[in-house]
């Protein structure tokens, strides 16, 4: 398959960063501005001493909510909590978890650090983008996929893992690829 760019060399921050490479002119949407939002947002204070303890759960909100987080959702954050734009982005692109671009119904992260990387991790990888018929971080035509490489998922001893919005996919080979999207299609793990 011919790639715009090589998958090998562009690590996964590169195509995190993407986002902020650009002019964002969507609309802004707001988190906490509806019942919802504020429950979350309030919540999430209750929990820390410090405002700034909520950053990680105000991220992942805003994830859940959007699908990914737009660098308009960080400057609100960064607003609530009287941090920097800057230091809530650079938590937020430290995580390859969190999602700093739209992507599909099914986000992959597979991981390809150390003990991913010698159980055929980056074949693992690969083999996502070729069946997905994607490259790296982008969605697929129908909306369903985005593969990106990811850094470890602690699951180490059951290499080469595979994150899936919320699920884990563990021993993923090449060969097995298929099968996990073919039961993501059919809507789920099977272990
Ligand atoms: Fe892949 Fe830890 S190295 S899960």
């Amino acid at each position: 398959m011919e790639r715009a760019r090589d998958v090998k060399k562009v690590h996964p921050a590169v195509v995190s960063a993407q986002a902020f490479q650009v002019a964002d002119h969507r609309p802004v949407e707001r988190l906490f501005e509806d019942a919802e939002g504020k429950d979350r947002r309030d919540k999430a204070l209750s929990r820390y001493p410090e405002k700034k303890g909520a950053l990680l759960p105000m991220l992942a909100y805003a994830q859940e909510r959007n699908g990914w987080i737009s660098a308009n959702n960080m400057e609100e954050i960064a607003l609530t909590l009287d941090l920097t734009p800057a230091y809530v982005r650079s938590v937020a692109t430290f995580y390859t978890m969190y999602a700093k671009r739209p992507v599909g119904k099914y986000w992959i992260q597979v991981c390809t650090c150390i003990s991913c990387h010698v159980n055929r991790g980056e074949e693992v990888f690969e083999a996502f983008l070729e069946h997905t018929g994607t490259r790296a971080g982008e969605v697929s035509d129908d909306g369903k996929w985005t593969v990106i490489e990811a850094e470890c998922l602690g699951a180490c001893g059951f290499a080469t893992a595979v994150q899936v919005n919320d699920q884990y996919f563990e021993n993923v080979t090449p060969e097995t690829v298929p099968e996990v999207l073919a039961q993501l299609e059919k809507g789920g793990s099977e272990e």
